[in-house]
């Protein structure tokens, strides 16, 4: 077979780049009495897909003959993925020779190739020189570099004393807090919430909530979102609901303005702390939504250009950590994992077509459906999930209904009594009562 690559190498057409990588990819093991001339031949190839697989090739053979080659081509390739991949080859070796040159390519230019050297001289981490070099990086204006050798260096060990990561408070459980969100916030303890799945208020646009200014609001969602940070566990995930809204004009000699809340909070977010995992866009049937392009349709006039806003967006974050995603998976014990995998028929794009809901009582209510979709995604069951703009509670029953606790906090009144009366018939039947309080006997309980 070697033998047939070796030919097969041999008076290619060099113009042939797909016969050539197809050949390179079927390499397997090569040993060290392997003829290899064929692919150093490729080394100077045109092509930069060529010369990385013949550097991955030459870097299979376990001997250091190439060593120097490989070093040239880091220095000279203009290719940065041929670059990258001759100091990948280079580490393969695991060569303590090696390593001043390594500590030399952690200045070069390009992050991903200095991280490939971080990489090599982590083979040989615990030693002093190695150690040393590495943690200064904590300093280094990239972002991917400062986040390994955080991991590496400086990742806090979690306290042997804390509660499992599964654990739920008791006095947390299924309960409705009537009061401003900011007030209840300031009595959990940190680390309490698994989910947390809201849609705020959509600055002065609706009926329910005015602030004097938009930065005013969105030093409200500050505020709010801080606190949700810090009671948010390690690793999991915040989901906002929010869509740029329109605020009319006041009259036909004014514009209406429009405000472009989930960038302008995504921004206030990723300060906190929260990294950004995926951007969902919830989307409408456009008979459901207001009617804007109307004018639009009879006059047809560029610049007064107006298209029906049929999407919102769920904004996917995740409190920062050291730790990889099967970390918080493994907390779980196996039963936990099995009853909560995901049933067939989940979005397989991050465009979910769902219809919205409309209710006599509140004017922004989540559909159920996408409640469900974002706790199954989200969750495991038994855990507990946070929604600190309630409304009309759609996301605690749905939580229930679901085999996961809830938490929710709403400060207008007339929702509050709104959850009581349909969440009052449902759990006529039910051992685990919802429990509404008001903040002083939510506090009152908190001391007990
Ligand atoms: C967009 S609605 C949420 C509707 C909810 N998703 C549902 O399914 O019914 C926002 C809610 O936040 C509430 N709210 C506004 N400011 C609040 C605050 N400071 N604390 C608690 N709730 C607040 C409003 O009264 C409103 O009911």
């Amino acid at each position: 077979m070697k033998e047939e690559i070796s030919l097969s190498l041999n008076g290619l057409d060099n113009s042939n780049i797909a016969y050539i990588t197809s050949i390179l990819e079927k390499i397997g093991h090569i040993s060290v009495d392997f003829d290899a001339s064929p692919i150093v031949g490729l080394l100077t190839h045109f092509s930069p897909e060529v010369r990385v697989l013949a550097i991955k090739n030459l870097a299979k053979i376990k001997n250091d003959i190439y060593i120097q080659k490989f070093i040239e081509i880091y220095e000279n390739d203009t290719s940065s993925i041929v670059r990258r991949e001759a100091v990948s080859a280079i580490g393969r070796q695991r060569n303590k020779k090696n390593i001043p040159f390594f500590i030399r390519v952690l200045s070069d230019n390009d992050p991903k190739i200095a991280c490939q050297a971080i990489r090599a001289l982590l083979i040989f981490k615990g030693e002093r020189l190695i150690d040393e070099t590495l943690k200064l990086l904590i300093n280094h204006e990239n972002e991917m570099i400062k986040a390994v050798i955080s991991k590496e260096y400086y990742a806090q060990k979690t306290d042997k004393n804390t509660k499992p990561h599964s654990f739920v408070p008791e006095q947390l459980k299924d309960v409705i807090v009537l009061g401003d969100v900011k007030d209840v916030l300031k009595t959990i303890k940190e680390e309490s919430f698994h989910l947390t799945f809201t849609s705020p208020p959509y600055y002065n646009a609706r009926d329910y909530s005015t602030y004097e200014s938009y930065e005013a609001y969105l030093s409200f969602l500050e505020t709010v979102f801080k606190e949700v940070y810090r009671t948010t566990k390690e690793g999991r995930f915040l989901i906002v609901n929010t869509s740029p809204v329109i605020v009319p004009r006041i009259s036909r000699t004014h514009s209406s303005k429009r405000y472009p809340i989930p960038f302008d909070l995504h921004t206030i977010l990723i300060k906190q702390g929260w990294e950004f995992i995926d951007d969902i866009v919830w989307e409408k049937p456009e008979y459901s939504v207001k009617n804007r392009i109307g004018g639009f349709q009879q006059h047809r006039k560029p610049l007064a250009y107006k298209p029906n806003s049929v999407t919102e967006y769920l904004m996917v974050y995740r409190k920062k950590t050291d730790k990889l995603l099967d970390w918080n998976i493994h907390q779980y014990d196996n039963d936990t994992i099995k009853s909560s995998k995901v049933s067939d028929g989940f979005f397989t794009t991050n465009v979910w077509k769902i219809c919205p809901k409309s209710d006599k009582v509140h004017s922004a209510i989540f559909p159920i459906e996408l409640c469900q979709k974002v706790i199954e995604y989200y969750s495991y069951k038994g855990d507990l999930i946070f929604d600190p703009f309630a409304g009309s509670g759609t996301l605690g029953r749905t939580a229930k209904s679901m085999d996961r606790k809830f938490f929710l906090t709403e400060k207008e009144p007339k929702y509050f009594e709104y959850m009581k009366s349909f969440l009052d018939v449902e759990s006529l039947l039910e051992e685990n009562h919802t429990k509404f309080m008001t903040l002083d006997e939510f506090k009152a309980k908190q001391g007990e």
